[in-house]
């Protein structure tokens, strides 16, 4: 992103002989810390500590194996404050189209507190998001992207995920991602009315330009349910009743497993329940209705 002059925020990262190094990098921002492990942590492998020491302890532990092999580099970033959005593309490396904007919630607890998980809930459109941002996001990050992956020797084909931050009106990469982001894509792909497959087929076949990719103006809320305790210790193996019950919503399968013709709780996130509806708050009220028919042992959401 240096190289390219995409924005992002001021950071460095650090291996575990670098230990001290890390800590004068700490002391010279301003809080609160963001702490990064490098590697693959499910959607969990950050810290936003307020304190030094804390933002110190929790450099050590991560290299001490918090998040596993993950916390071997570790990157220390300066906070960026905005709102968090998720824009993701379709690419054959040269042309791309933009798909349907939109937003997670990460923290567990209601009003958006407590721990980050992979995502508790996800909606699209952003109203914060205009067409003049997404025209900056297009010219400042997207572009720059693409021209980077190319001058890097990278022929990158298919969905590239910008995790972005709007600080005031301007977007800043917070991360990337090669794929499409759980739960944003239950608020996504509900809204494409354009045949999905036939998207995907242009992408083969040269085509993408071509593609008129129609999207809904109906707005999608999806909230997750999990199990209790998640992102920590939780239990599995209870039996998921309900689902039947459900018919004006989608219910997205997670930490699921069928056995013996029963569906069972088998993960942390289990489902993500997503509902249409002309505006957010109805589609967020579907939800809320629908998740009252399913039932399991300490279901959590929010
Ligand atoms: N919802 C965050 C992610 O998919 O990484």
């Amino acid at each position: 992103m240096q190289k390219y002059g995409i924005p992002t925020a001021n950071f460095r990262s650090f291996k575990y002989h670098q230990l001290q190094a890390a800590y004068e990098f700490l002391e010279k921002l301003e809080p609160p810390y963001v702490i990064k492990a490098s590697g693959l942590a499910a959607g969990k492998g950050v810290s936003i500590v307020n304190d030094l020491d804390l933002a110190k302890s929790e450099v050590k532990s991560m290299f001490e194996g918090k998040f596993g092999n993950a916390g071997s580099t570790i990157v220390i970033e300066e906070f960026l404050n905005g709102i968090e959005l998720s824009v993701f593309i379709l690419t054959d490396g040269q042309k791309y189209k933009i798909l349907p904007v939109s937003k997670d919630y990460k923290r567990i607890g209601e009003g958006d507190t407590g721990p980050n998980t992979g995502g508790m809930g996800a909606i699209s459109p952003m109203p914060e998001v205009t067409d003049e941002f997404l025209k900056k996001v297009e010219e400042k990050i997207i572009k720059p992207t693409l021209v980077g992956l190319r001058s890097e020797g990278l022929f990158y084909r298919g969905f590239l995920y910008f995790g972005l931050m709007k600080v005031g009106d301007e977007p800043y990469v917070v991360e990337y991602n090669v794929r499409l982001g759980d739960p944003e894509t239950q608020t996504i792909l509900p809204r494409i009315e354009s045949d999905f497959v036939e998207l995907l087929n242009s992408l083969y076949e040269g085509s993408l330009d071509d593609f008129d990719l129609k999207v809904t103006k109906q707005a999608a809320a999806t909230v997750v349910l999990a199990s209790g305790g998640y992102p920590g210790k939780y239990q599995k193996g209870k039996e998921i009743s309900g689902l039947e019950e459900v018919k004006d919503s989608i219910v997205f399968h997670a930490g699921t497993k069928l056995v013996k013709g029963k569906v069972l709780t088998n993960g942390g996130r289990v489902l993500a329940v997503t509902s249409l509806g002309d505006t957010l708050k109805q589609a967020l009220e579907k939800n809320y209705r629908a998740i009252e028919k399913i039932n399991f042992e300490n279901k959590y959401f929010r």
